[in-house]
């Protein structure tokens, strides 16, 4: 006897008329037809059923602080530094975990259940710190969070911030955080990856820095961050976030780049909304679309994730909490337009990113924790051509969010009565 048992569902790998037996949280059947009685039953009719989706990189802490105490006119990241600067005075610990725990509500509705986000930690208060720990203790039940220790305005370019980032870490925060580009040298940044990968060494973190987030091809902070996650043996602990320089770099420089990437076991992840649209800002024309070499990290076996980054802040002003949303444009960014290309667009935003994230029982396996969203759609890539609907989302084997089929009703003459935009595809 199951407490939960799906029927008739789609698995993401293509498995079709997949029965999925939860008992206690877990998955504790996986097979075609399966039998057997439950407490509760969902019939998927076919339609996709997958684990949660995954966001590797976000910022909970500036979340839907859009127009605080500005808007970014200009589009820069600098601009939403600046801005980010002016507001953190600002910031209350109630307002902070406020508009996180509505970011949360937003989440869990997208099927969206585990989320590493950077919070900054220039700041002598470290009140984002303590509001996001909070917030991490309150969505515990729903969403797993991970935060990054992030010296937003540099290591050592920010009086203080060595400092600041070890009370963060030893108040509980889960990852080293960086931002090499942003030191006021080249070496200083170099220095700060250094540091930094030493103190994920040491207390035995992981570690995740803001890469070369900038259009010059010389910025190659990765290329030091490789070499220290050899040199300390943190294979598989280590990533590296945005690394939008790889767009402008040299092939040549490239083609050696990526397989000592792939050597050292470092992982890399793609903010494909928000860069699409804060790269290549200081070209004329051409533009640069300012993503990292994506499809080609992949073929060289380096794990790779799409993250959000950001929604309703002082960078991006849209966003809703949508993973396929995000899978949609990064497709779109990197033309990974073949079935296998977005098929792995897809688990750029579920299984990549939950390696990146280290999630413990995490995929549709017996054995699983029993967390798993009923999608709108037939197959992964319809999920990301739709933005499909998230009809159930179930975590620990309950269901916490439902949201209605979309459909629409039509008064066409001869014509159906009801559209539903997952059933209409290719036809003879
Ligand atoms: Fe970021």
């Amino acid at each position: 006897m199951f407490d939960l048992k799906l029927t008739n569902a789609t698995l993401p790998d293509g498995r079709t008329n997949m029965g999925i037996g939860i008992t206690n949280g877990r998955i504790a059947a996986l097979e075609p037809n399966l039998a057997g009685e439950a407490g509760q039953s969902i019939d998927a009719a076919g339609q996709l059923v997958s684990p949660p989706f995954v966001d590797c990189h976000f910022h909970m802490d500036a979340t839907l602080s859009l127009g605080l105490p500005r808007i970014n006119e200009s589009g820069l990241l600098l601009e939403g530094i600046r801005i980010w600067g002016e507001l953190k005075p600002l910031l209350t610990h109630d307002a902070v975990i406020a508009r996180a725990m509505a970011y949360c509500d937003l989440a869990a509705s997208q099927g969206l259940l585990a989320i590493r986000t950077h919070v900054d930690i220039c700041d002598e208060r470290l009140l984002g710190v303590e509001a996001l720990l909070e917030v991490k203790r309150r969505v515990a039940p729903y969403i797993d969070l991970q935060l990054v220790a992030f010296p937003q305005d540099g290591y050592y370019r920010y009086p203080g911030a060595v400092d600041l980032l070890n009370r963060a870490l030893d108040m509980g925060v889960d990852v080293v955080g960086g931002i090499p580009h942003f030191e006021r040298t080249m070496a200083d940044g170099a220095a700060s990856v250094r540091a930094l990968c030493e103190i994920g060494a040491e207390r035995g973190l992981l570690v995740d820095l803001h890469c070369d987030e900038t259009d010059d091809p010389l910025s190659r902070h990765i290329e030091t961050l490789t070499y220290e996650t050899q040199r300390l043996g943190l294979g598989g602990r280590v990533t590296g976030s945005h690394l939008t320089s790889m767009h402008s770099m040299d092939n040549y420089y490239v083609s050696k780049l990526l397989p000592m990437m792939a050597e050292a076991g470092i992982a890399a992840i793609a903010n494909p909304n928000i860069n699409i649209v804060i790269q290549g800002r200081h070209d004329t024309y051409p533009k640069r679309r300012g993503m990292n070499r994506f499809p080609e990290m992949l073929q060289y076996g380096i794990t790779c994730a799409f993250g959000q980054d950001c929604m309703m802040d002082p960078w991006y002003s849209l966003g809703q909490a949508d993973m396929l949303d995000v899978a949609n444009m990064g497709l779109h960014v990197a033309q990974m337009t073949s079935r296998d290309a977005m098929r792995q667009a897809f688990a750029a935003v579920t299984s990549g990113p939950a390696a990146i994230l280290n999630l413990d029982g995490y995929g549709l396996d017996v054995g699983c924790k029993a967390d798993m969203v009923l999608l709108q759609a037939a197959d992964p890539i319809e999920a990301i051509r739709l933005k499909a609907t998230r009809l159930k989302v179930i975590k620990a084997g309950k269901v916490i969010a439902e949201t209605a089929p979309r459909t629409a009703q039509l008064s066409l003459p001869g014509r159906p009565a009801v559209l539903d935009p997952s059933r209409v595809g290719p036809q003879a």
